[in-house]
């Protein structure tokens, strides 16, 4: 029962393979042979019976004894036999194909090393690069352009340079949401103004080399300007009117509108609003009341 184990020789898959391989060659090569010596000895006795014995002797092709085309066709089966034994079988087997996808795998492997060693190399590029444009974001993303804007169901935001409504808790939400801000607005909006609004710092848009404002007022030539010199606000606001929203709109991340619930004639409008490029993230509705002449909702929009 606890008697030692007999060992049995150990030979593995690949071993096993090329041993029957080896014996397989063997006997392909010791039928050649035989076939060889066949072919000299069945040769040796047609010509014998042909010459010697008479056989056949009056048998003629194209003027030549039968034998030699006899013997000719037998050597032709019999090249190709070696042909067989030493070309097809050698490079065309089972064998050969088994080695041309042996040498192509361990192409692959050795291509696998390559790139896994050029990944080593480059990983930390690509780490680098990926914080580098975390980081980027992360700055863009500390200012939030905010557009704020009070429009009507047919997005008409003003009429002769002056608001269509009164709506004194959009004024306060207003108020309350730009205080302390950076407020970009167009000369036109500015104008409409009887004077600067206190607590922010106002940033109008002009066209104009040499426009006149009250002290604290600062007077930029482009969209682009006014968003550069108010950099250092998390959240700049954009306050109209209309010219100015339409280019604000392809840029700002955030809308802040009251969408008030009647249409008007207006000569100022606020661009359609794209839900392919805008979610909205908040609503809120206000009904009418003794200080409000109109519904409305607080509705806001982030940038998809
Ligand atoms: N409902 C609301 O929430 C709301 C808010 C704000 C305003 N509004 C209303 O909107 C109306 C005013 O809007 P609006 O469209 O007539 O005028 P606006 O947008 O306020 O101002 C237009 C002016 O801005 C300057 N400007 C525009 N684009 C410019 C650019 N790319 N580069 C340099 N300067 C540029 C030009 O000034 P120059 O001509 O001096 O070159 C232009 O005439 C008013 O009725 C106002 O009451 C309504």
């Amino acid at each position: 029962m606890f008697g030692k184990k007999k060992e049995s020789p150990q030979i593995d898959k690949e071993q096993l393979e090329l041993i029957q391989n080896a014996q397989k060659r063997i006997k392909q090569k010791k039928r050649l042979y035989a076939h060889f010596v066949l072919f000299l000895i069945g040769s040796v006795f047609i010509i014998l019976a042909n010459t010697v014995l008479d056989i056949g002797k009056d048998f003629t092709l194209f003027g030549k004894e039968w034998f030699l085309f006899a013997i000719f066709i037998w050597l032709f089966f019999l090249i190709y036999h070696i042909f067989n034994v030493f070309v097809t079988h050698k490079f065309m087997g089972k064998a050969w194909e088994k080695n041309q996808l042996d040498k192509l795998v361990t192409l692959q492997k050795i291509r696998i090393e390559k790139l896994k060693n050029e990944l080593k190399k480059e990983a930390p590029i690509i780490a680098e690069s990926e914080h580098y444009n975390e980081t980027l974001n992360k700055k863009e993303k500390t200012s939030e352009l905010t557009i704020i804007v009070a429009a009507a169901e047919n997005n008409a935001i003003g009429k002769d340079n002056k608001l269509i409504w009164h709506l004194s808790d959009d004024l306060k939400r207003f108020k309350s949401l730009t205080n302390g801000h950076y407020i970009i607005m167009g000369r036109k909006t500015f104008e409409s103004f009887p004077k600067p609004l206190p607590n922010r710092t106002h940033v109008v848009i002009t066209r104009q080399s040499d426009y006149q404002v009250p002290e604290g007022v600062i007077v930029v030539n482009s969209l682009e300007d006014a968003i550069n010199v108010s950099k250092n606000d998390p959240q700049p606001f954009i306050i109209g009117g209309g010219e100015i929203y339409k280019q604000a709109l392809l840029i700002a991340d955030k809308i802040e509108l009251t969408r008030v619930h009647e249409s008007f004639e207006g000569d100022a409008f606020f661009p359609e609003i794209d839900s392919s490029t805008w979610k909205e993230t908040a609503n809120t509705f206000h009904t009418k009341d003794e200080n409000h002449n109109y519904e409305f909702s607080f509705l806001t929009y982030e940038r998809k």
